[in-house]
């Protein structure tokens, strides 16, 4: 079983999610009608003020509809995809659930679960709304089955500025060989953690931006399509590198969510974290302004991307509501309120830029001068099997650090997984 390991946490999550949907369908005939279950992982923090930010459009333009919140916490849906898979499986879906743009998406398409809204598209003009390529990725054999709600970017270092001016580090690394000589630097200074970082998914995010500076984004967008081989010297460097780094990190690191290892950086114990920019707004959320951004050193213009969209699943009860959830969510105000508040960029392109906080204004510029890549843990490039296959094999190194062991591992899921 590919999430066997967490099954354990899924449980009680699944219960209670049950026991929601079942409550939200027994509420008397008309109620249930109206109430649109939403399903994430946005519970806490930055991310659960997106998802308010959304819900206050949704009840503007969809008065007639309740909105029932389904979120199942754990970063990156670590507890949420496993508690979405059982209901699924038992034909009890919520009304509309998130999932990423690209392979993971797909998933759902080839097993049959979602509903094509290429016709929704051409009612809410949203063909022309988001970009090329990310239509591409929502697409299979012509049809589109989801709506983009934003671009996050993934590869970005967060920086707590005070325990990098007291060690007098007065610039972010921009390569590799220079992020090593500033977290020695910290290390001598004192500084417990000069990098924190947390369970499976995060070290898969580390180590992709690792992958990135020392294959170039390229060979390393070419790892997800076969164009790449995952036994190859760079990837070996790659791997040493991301080992050495991780001696720079908390040793409880597989028990930290992604919020337990910001909390390090908020604490002034570690000096960075390598994380999406759904930190931009947590940290806001959380009223810690010390905090610096770069992207991840020797990552250069590569932008490393995904994208959260939304479905309407065969079988939902209310899929009225669900389209009015949908369209608002696709809308310029939909994206407005819900990007402002969650650190990702809008997915339309005819958002007006000074309309976002610092960081995101920064997004937005490099989002049109970078070179896309894509994320295997965020679902842009590889299936769920894939992405447990990956984080499987990486827990274990964060405990035997076995280099060609991991390296193995990373090839042979490559090749059970990668399309023919
Ligand atoms: C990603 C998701 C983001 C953010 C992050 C951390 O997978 O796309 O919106 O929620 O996980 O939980």
């Amino acid at each position: 079983m590919r999430f066997s390991k967490r099954a354990a946490v899924a449980a009680a999550g699944i219960a209670v999610a049950l026991l929601a949907s079942a409550c939200g369908s027994s509420g008397g005939g008309g109620q249930a009608s109206k109430d649109v279950e939403v399903f994430t992982w946005w519970a806490d923090g930055g991310e659960k003020a997106g998802l308010d930010g959304l819900v206050s459009q949704f009840k503007t333009d969809c008065s007639q509809y309740n909105f029932q919140n389904g979120a199942v916490s754990g970063g990156a849906g670590s507890n949420a995809k496993q508690v979405l898979a059982s209901r699924l499986q038992q034909a009890q879906p919520p009304d509309t659930f998130q999932a990423h743009a690209g392979a993971e998406l797909t998933d759902y398409i080839n097993a049959g679960q979602v509903e094509d809204l290429s016709a929704q598209y051409k009612e809410w003009g949203l063909d022309s709304a988001f970009p090329k390529g990310l239509i591409d990725s929502l697409t299979v054999q012509g049809k589109i089955y989801s709506v983009p709600a934003n671009i996050h970017r993934a590869n970005v270092l967060w920086t707590n500025k005070t325990v990098l001016a007291n060690a007098g580090v007065n610039e972010v690394p921009k390569t590799l060989p220079e992020f090593f000589t500033v977290l020695d630097t910290l290390k001598a200074k004192g500084v417990q953690t000069p990098l924190a970082v947390g369970k499976d998914w995060t070290q898969q995010m580390l180590f992709e931006a690792v992958l990135i500076s020392d294959l170039g984004a390229e060979k390393f967008t070419g790892l997800w399509n076969g164009k790449t081989s995952w036994t190859g010297a760079d990837v070996t460097q790659a791997l040493n590198d991301y080992k050495k780094l991780l001696s720079y990190s908390n040793k409880d690191r597989d028990t930290f969510d992604w919020t337990d290892a910001e909390k390090l950086l908020m604490d002034g114990k570690a000096a960075f974290q390598l994380m999406g920019d759904w930190e931009a707004a947590d940290l806001d959320t959380k009223g810690f302004k010390d905090y610096g951004y770069a992207v991840f050193p020797g990552n250069g213009n590569a932008y490393q991307w995904l994208a959260d969209s939304f479905v309407l699943p065969k079988g939902a009860k209310n899929a009225e509501g669900t389209k009015c959830w949908l369209k608002t969510l696709g809308s310029a105000a939909g994206q407005k309120a819900f990007n402002t508040k969650k650190g990702s960029i809008p997915a339309r392109t005819d958002a007006n830029a000074a309309d976002y906080p610092a960081y995101q204004q920064t997004a937005i510029a490099d989002w049109k001068s970078g070179v896309p890549v894509p994320s295997c843990p965020h679902g842009s490039a590889c299936s769920q099997g894939w992405q447990g296959a990956v984080a499987s094999a990486q827990g274990k190194f964060s405990s035997d650090q076995d280099v060609a062991a991991l390296q193995k591992a990373l090839d042979a899921a490559a090749k059970q997984y990668t399309k023919k």
